[in-house]
């Protein structure tokens, strides 16, 4: 049969990651969490004191990083260098400066390439801010996610608490609104839907009812 990408693309916690991983899953496809690669970046940026207003000094750091993502029965592993940092990167530290490292022009040139080459056998679901503009804009099917910033927060919110991870409802509001204003406003490939793609808000919506819509969008392409 036919291999499709798709792309999902949307505002923090719209759900992207979670419904990609399962339509991938379904499908026998490759899921590729862009958001994972600014945040491996901005892990080693703070590490290694890195000015991350610096554009070029981001670039050049990421040509000298070794960005992976494994599927695991989790959902996928990020390694660095060979390091496992697929905990540590959804940490404060990294979420509240990812979009100010995802900004720069050099560094999202090289990250699209990337993930161009990770994509281009098709069979692939990608997620991220700028797949079905960008990245994949030829991709067969483009979604886009959204949902309140209430109900994002309070997912958020909820996801925190099952992990054991303090967290406020109110602070998390305020990130969020922050994150999607600096990803919505900047000059190089702002978050927004690709013409063609199709509009879903997940607000009352489940995880698995999103991904069967999805799925069926796809299979109805392929
Ligand atoms: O998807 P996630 O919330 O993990 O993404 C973290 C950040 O990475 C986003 O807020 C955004 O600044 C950046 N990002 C991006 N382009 C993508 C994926 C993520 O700019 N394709």
């Amino acid at each position: 049969m036919n291999k499709i990408s798709i792309a999902i693309d949307g505002p923090a916690g719209a759900g992207k990651s979670t419904v990609a991983k399962i339509v991938a899953e379904k499908m026998s496809y490759i899921y590729v969490d862009t958001g994972a690669m600014y945040r491996a970046l901005t892990y080693k940026a703070l590490e290694e004191n890195i000015n991350i207003q610096n554009d070029q000094a981001l670039a050049d750091l990421l040509s000298n990083t070794a960005i992976e993502l494994s599927p695991s029965k989790t959902g996928q592993l990020v390694i660095v260098d060979g390091k496992d940092i697929t905990n540590i990167i959804r940490e404060d530290a990294v979420t509240n400066t990812v979009s100010t490292v995802a900004a720069h022009r050099l560094v999202r040139e090289k990250m699209v390439k990337q993930q161009k080459a990770l994509g281009q056998a098709g069979g692939v679901v990608m997620d991220g801010r700028d797949i079905g503009t960008e990245v994949l804009p030829n991709a067969e099917l483009k979604v886009f996610l959204v949902a309140s910033v209430e109900v994002r927060a309070e997912r958020r919110h909820l996801e925190n608490i099952e992990k054991g991870y303090a967290s406020d409802l109110e602070k998390l509001k305020k990130e969020i609104s922050l994150r999607d204003q600096q990803d919505s406003e900047r000059e190089v490939s702002p978050l927004r839907k690709a013409e063609d793609a199709i509009e879903i808000d997940t607000s009352f919506l489940s995880i698995s009812e999103v991904a069967d819509q999805i799925y069926q969008l796809a299979n109805e392409r392929m």
